[in-house]
């Protein structure tokens, strides 16, 4: 039976009923359709793909345009399920106003749910003036990839009370603010089991523990696809790169030895034409 259309009231009430939100991110129209089959609660089209598709090293080269074209697939492949579009690097950062107009090509463009974007009181006019377009606002808080430069890297945040105590501050102001969700990525457990126990928002986690309100993984890790590194937090669910490499080792060998292709994968002539063919051929055509 085809999945009922998720909004973020469904996302809102497994806050409520206590069952744990399943978030994954994708990129293309297969994976789209693959993730709502399997029964996937909600999809980010994450500006990893800046790493997981385009080869990248980081986040930052990601464009608007390039966000739009994979959301637009995704949204394709999965037109029942939750779909988040992120905000790339510098999207968002300029003003209120360009956050508003870039928020806005994700949902007028590409037709996905609302957006994710990096940052906590710094960014809360940016997130105040989303909300007030009327587009639904995900935070993201803890270790965010767009300003690692700032963070010293692709770290953990708030493994001391010091460093955890403004990320409390910033999850509750996003809160206020009137996000409809929250993300903590790299976060310690404890911190963030105390900040979904004290938001009555979603609180999501990606490396932050078992105690949010649902998990989010990065597909490109989930099928062992990404080479380049594994954080600490991924759980791989097969070896796509082994499974992949492995069958174009074989078709090579096969392509090599004379073996593909083999005659059910040839279109032979219809009944009656290939003797006259070959007649032809021996006349000379
Ligand atoms: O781009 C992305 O996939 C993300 C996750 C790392 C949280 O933002």
């Amino acid at each position: 039976m085809p999945q009922k259309k998720h909004s973020i009231h469904t996302i809102q009430k497994m806050k409520t009923t206590g069952e744990k939100v399943a978030w994954l991110t994708a990129y293309d129209y297969p994976t789209a359709q693959f993730a709502e089959a399997a029964g996937m609660d909600m999809l980010l089209v994450g500006d990893s793909l800046g790493m997981c598709v385009y080869g990248y090293e980081g986040t930052v080269p990601v464009t608007m345009d390039q966000c739009i074209v994979h959301c637009e697939a995704v949204r394709r492949g999965a037109p029942n399920t939750f779909v988040l579009g992120d905000m790339p690097f510098m999207s968002y950062q300029a003003s209120d106003e360009e956050a508003v107009r870039n928020a806005g090509r994700f949902l007028k463009e590409a037709g996905v749910d609302g957006v994710k974007l990096e940052g906590g009181k710094r960014v809360l006019s940016r997130i105040k003036a989303i909300l007030d377009a009327g587009i639904v606002v995900c935070g993201h808080i803890g270790l965010t990839p767009q300003s690692s430069g700032q963070l010293g890297g692709h770290k953990a945040q708030g493994r001391t009370i010091d460093s955890a105590r403004p990320l409390i501050e910033d999850a509750l102001a996003i809160e206020e603010a009137g996000a409809q969700m929250l993300l903590l990525e790299a976060v310690p457990p404890e911190v963030a089991g105390f900040i979904a126990r004290k938001l009555s928002i979603p609180v999501l986690s990606i490396g932050a523990g078992p105690y949010c309100d649902g998990q989010l993984l990065i597909v490109s890790d989930l099928i062992g696809q990404f080479q380049a590194f594994t954080p600490k937090f991924v759980k791989k669910y097969c070896n796509v790169a082994e499974i992949i490499t492995n069958a174009m080792r074989a078709y090579i060998d096969d392509v090599k030895a004379g073996r593909f292709p083999a005659d059910e994968h040839c279109y032979h002539m219809l009944k009656g034409e290939k003797e006259k063919f070959e007649e032809l051929i021996k006349e000379g055509l």
